[in-house]
């Protein structure tokens, strides 16, 4: 079991959730994430740690409703308690003094990439950020990033904040105007991690991508969770989340994320109501 701290509405439909959980803020490092199940009944799901504090003894999570079992997270409040959680899991982010380094995230794909880019801002790294999202009421951890960054470029696919695009087109404009780098980290969704990967790494930037399948168990028993990259198939709970963008069957990968979309949507039309009251929280 873990308290709930603290229940902060971040944006539309993403929350983040401070929780008790002194022995996974000890040991947690950038890049780790835990599977929790909320209540009696729901499935165990994976979010990443998205910060903590070893001495007070907490861990963040953000997470966007976007189903069932998230739907359910998000009505629990300050106070009551998740009914089981286990992490660290996943391979830490492996950090030092690379030089100058890019982040980019997308989506709630920005929530996971804080403590990546924050792990190497205090490595000494000159991090620049971009961060992207549909619209500005999606827009998650401006002010987090901008402690972080030596430069955090903003993008709105409606223009609503920042520049009106994609974080791929910011790259390709930095990229344009000469600036190098000597490793990106990309985390979105799926498609967005495979266009930018594909132009970052055609500008001949090392580049990893966290990658985000269909988890069940989190310790390398199920499958669920296999990847193919450099054809090879790796387990992302164990192996991963973070690979080389270089090798991943991105195809593969998008189609595996929808093996249950029916079930997914029966599941959430059944939970309509509480959804409606997540929002309105
Ligand atoms: C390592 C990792 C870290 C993640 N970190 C975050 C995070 O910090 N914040 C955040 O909002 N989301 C994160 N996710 C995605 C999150 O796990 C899914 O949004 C969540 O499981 C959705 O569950 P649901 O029942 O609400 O939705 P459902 O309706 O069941 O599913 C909606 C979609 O969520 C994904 N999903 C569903 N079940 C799982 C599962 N067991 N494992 C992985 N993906 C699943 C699938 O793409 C699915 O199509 C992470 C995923 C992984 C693998
Ligand atoms: S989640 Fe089961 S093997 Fe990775």
């Amino acid at each position: 079991m873990a308290k709930i701290l603290k229940k902060e509405v971040l944006a539309d439909r993403i929350f983040r959730y401070r929780l008790d959980a002194p022995r996974i803020a000890r040991k947690r490092r950038p890049g780790q994430f835990i599977i929790l199940r909320p209540v009696q009944n729901s499935e165990r799901i994976p979010l990443t740690i998205a910060n903590a504090d070893a001495g007070a003894g907490w861990i963040d999570i953000i997470f966007q409703v976007v189903g069932r079992t998230t739907v359910l997270l998000s009505m629990l409040g300050e106070g009551d308690n998740i009914l089981d959680l286990v992490g660290p899991l996943g391979q830490p982010t492996h950090i030092e003094k690379f030089g100058r380094c890019l982040c980019i995230g997308g989506g709630v794909g920005i929530a996971p990439l804080y403590p990546i880019a924050r792990g190497l801002s205090d490595a000494g790294n000159m991090v620049t950020t971009i961060i992207g999202a549909r619209t500005e009421r999606l827009l998650i951890l401006q002010s987090d990033f901008k402690a972080i960054s030596e430069d955090l470029h903003i993008t709105t696919d409606d223009g609503s904040s920042g520049n009106k695009g994609f974080v791929s087109n910011v790259f390709q404009e930095l990229h344009d105007r000469g600036e190098k780098f000597d490793v990106a980290f990309v985390i979105g969704p799926v498609m967005m991690m495979k266009v930018t990967s594909q132009l970052t790494l055609a500008a001949g930037i090392r580049t990893y991508v966290s990658l985000n399948p269909i988890m069940v168990d989190g310790t390398g028993m199920c499958g669920g969770c296999r990847v193919t990259v450099s054809g090879k198939t790796r387990f992302a709970c164990v192996e991963g989340p973070e690979f080389d963008a270089a090798g991943i069957d991105w195809n593969e990968m998008a189609k595996r994320l929808t093996s249950y979309r029916g079930f997914e949507t029966a599941a959430l039309e059944k939970h309509e109501c509480e959804l409606d009251k997540a929002i309105k929280a």
